[in-house]
């Protein structure tokens, strides 16, 4: 097991976190997006959501590589979502089950306890994500229900299971 830290992103790490990303786009049906996001996009949500916003975007490094990263992100567009954020979580395939994944939650939800205004994490998980579920129970986040064929990627329909942690 290599050494694992975590800290906020700079805009130094997006083509790291959108190599990550792009993976689990083209790759897998974790991500209901099928598009990757282009370097332009990626710059312009850091700059919007986390330097001139309230949102967050964290990297783990596995030895001094950018390997993983969460993000808070507003949940639903309407005012009364305010105090509601979204996560997003992705740790590079091959250094899944290394503690990166943790290592973010454990940093991220406390400062999102500590801060003002947040109320309610929320988690949207498309089916099936056994690792996911199950390292979002590890965390607190309670099942409130499963969407059924919500999404169509890859030729078929999949489920999307909503999980939620109290702040
Ligand atoms: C889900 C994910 C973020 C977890 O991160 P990770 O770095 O692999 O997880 P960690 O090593 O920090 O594990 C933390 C806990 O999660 C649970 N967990 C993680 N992977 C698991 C697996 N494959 N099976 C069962 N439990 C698992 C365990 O409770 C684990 O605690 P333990 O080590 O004390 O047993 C990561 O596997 C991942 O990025 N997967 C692919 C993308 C994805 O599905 N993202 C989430 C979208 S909703």
């Amino acid at each position: 097991m290599g050494t694992v830290t975590v800290r906020d992103a700079t805009p130094a790490d997006l083509p790291a976190v959108a190599a990550i990303y792009t993976h689990y786009v083209l790759r897998t049906t974790t991500t209901f997006n099928t598009e990757v996001r282009t370097p332009r996009e990626w710059t312009q949500r850091f700059d919007a959501e986390v330097t001139n916003g309230r949102y967050h975007l964290l990297v783990a490094m596995l030895d001094g590589t950018v390997a993983g990263y969460v993000e808070s992100q507003r949940f639903r567009p309407r005012p009364a979502y305010d105090r509601s954020v979204e996560l997003s979580v992705y740790v590079a395939p091959d250094a899944t089950g290394a503690g990166l994944g943790g290592a973010l939650f454990g940093a991220l939800l406390p400062r999102l306890e500590a801060e003002e205004g947040f109320h309610r994490a929320f988690s949207i998980i498309a089916l099936p994500n056994d690792a996911s579920i199950a390292f979002h129970e590890r965390w607190g986040f309670v099942h409130r229900g499963t969407l059924t064929e919500a999404g169509f990627k890859f030729g078929r329909y999949l489920d999307v299971a909503y999980y939620e942690r109290a702040l």
